[in-house]
């Protein structure tokens, strides 16, 4: 290094140094040619959003309460769409407060806050193998242990959970039982019970991340985590898959005041409040229509694309292959056998014009993997058709 580069080594914080660089991002500027089919990203369907309906809103927020929504505010939130937010957990049978509801910049500034508040440097966090990469940056800030548990298709395994929690000491667990981000699996009914029974019996804090419950394609919606563990869990919500991400509208439920008044002092510091005009429009976005009718629509398109996906695959990817068959959300997650490498394959795939994201980034201290995420929600059926069989020439490729 030269003295330039010394210099700017030596200026950054030890914590940035140990924070994951979203390699999603990174690959971004090659998976968004236009000759190529992206099933890389994460991104909601920009087909869904509601603009004519938000521009209403928009003009009747600036008309009949202007002043208000651009005016600093009040940390908690908005008191009327906290109340919305409680009233919607009402409807799955959750008995939620607005005192309990924090409204935050996207659930991801939920992990931050969280993070900020409970993590200590070398506190224990137990993550699902694979995890999100959002929290993983999130959390990384504040220097935890991290301690992997592997999912299985009924969510994580209860012994290698019990055995993680005791060996480990682990502080705080965070996961996300409903078409979780990488792998589309969600958790049964009976896997939460027990998760939660064991969560509570060590005595661990549970972030329950969820932003994908509600884009759910049909069986029954499961109990939430905070349903059978309310005292220990975090319950994390977000109008970016239901309504808009650009609005980066989200929230925690907190299980008592004595964590929601720290993490009101945590989000003091980091924001003030979050962006009170997006919430005054969100709010009457969720007066004025029904929410559940238009997710209705977003359900149906992800759920055809996503039964695209899986028959294509069927179709055309080698036998060797398995992949999950999500019942919600918008991604898919293929695996390979052990030997398989899926960043090579992701060279391979990008020269035949198809992308998508390797499953090393969603582990922790991995440099390969056998394993990738597919996205549908961002595709039309043609493209999803057409991608899966380039991508299945390119692991035939890959394989000889
Ligand atoms: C599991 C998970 N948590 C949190 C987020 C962040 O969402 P938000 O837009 O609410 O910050 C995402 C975004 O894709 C996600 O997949």
């Amino acid at each position: 290094m030269n003295q330039t580069e010394n210099m700017i080594q030596a200026a950054f914080s030890q914590r940035i140094n140990q924070v994951p660089r979203s390699f999603i991002r990174d690959i971004l500027s090659v998976t968004n040619k236009p000759e190529i089919i992206s099933f890389a990203g994460g991104l909601p369907n920009k087909d869904f959003f509601p603009i004519e309906e938000i521009k209403a809103c928009t003009q009747k927020v600036l008309e009949q309460e202007g002043h208000q929504a651009l005016q600093y505010s009040t940390t908690e939130g908005l008191p009327a769409l906290r109340e919305q937010i409680c009233a919607n957990y009402k409807k799955q049978g959750l008995k939620v407060s607005p005192n309990q509801v924090l409204i935050t910049t996207g659930s991801q500034q939920a992990l931050d806050l969280i993070g900020k508040v409970f993590i200590d440097k070398g506190d224990r966090v137990l993550i699902e193998e694979p995890a999100y990469l959002g929290a993983i940056q999130a959390m990384s800030m504040y220097e935890p242990e991290f301690y992997p548990v592997p999912l299985t298709n009924q969510g994580l395994n209860p012994f290698l959970l019990e055995e993680t929690l005791i060996q480990k000491n682990i502080k705080l667990a965070y996961l996300v039982p409903n078409f979780q981000n990488p792998s589309g699996i969600s958790y049964t009914e009976q896997r939460r019970a027990e998760v939660a029974e064991l969560i509570t019996k060590h005595n661990v804090l549970i972030i329950e991340d969820d932003p994908y419950g509600s884009i759910r394609f049909g069986e029954k919606a499961h109990h939430s985590l905070y349903y059978y563990a309310p005292e220990h869990t975090f319950m994390l919500g977000t109008f970016s898959k239901t309504v808009a991400p650009g609005f980066r509208i989200g929230w925690i439920v907190a299980p008592n005041q004595h964590y929601y008044e720290k993490l009101v002092t945590a989000k003091q510091a980091a924001d003030l409040h979050s962006d009170i005009f997006s919430q005054r429009i969100i709010s009457s976005f969720l007066s004025e229509y029904e929410l559940e009718n238009h997710i209705k629509k977003i359900i149906k398109a992800y759920k055809s694309q996503s039964e695209v996906m899986i028959q294509a695959m069927e179709e055309h990817f080698p036998s060797e292959a398995s992949f999950t068959k999500p019942q919600g959300g918008m991604f898919c997650w293929v695996n390979m056998p052990s030997h398989f490498s899926a960043m090579k394959l992701f060279h391979e795939a990008i020269k035949q014009n198809v992308a998508f994201v390797p499953g090393v980034p969603f582990y922790i201290g991995k440099q390969d993997s056998n394993t990738f995420r597919l996205n549908f929600s961002c595709s039309t059926p043609e493209e999803i058709q057409e991608g899966i069989r380039r991508l299945s020439e390119a692991i035939k490729n890959n394989f000889t």
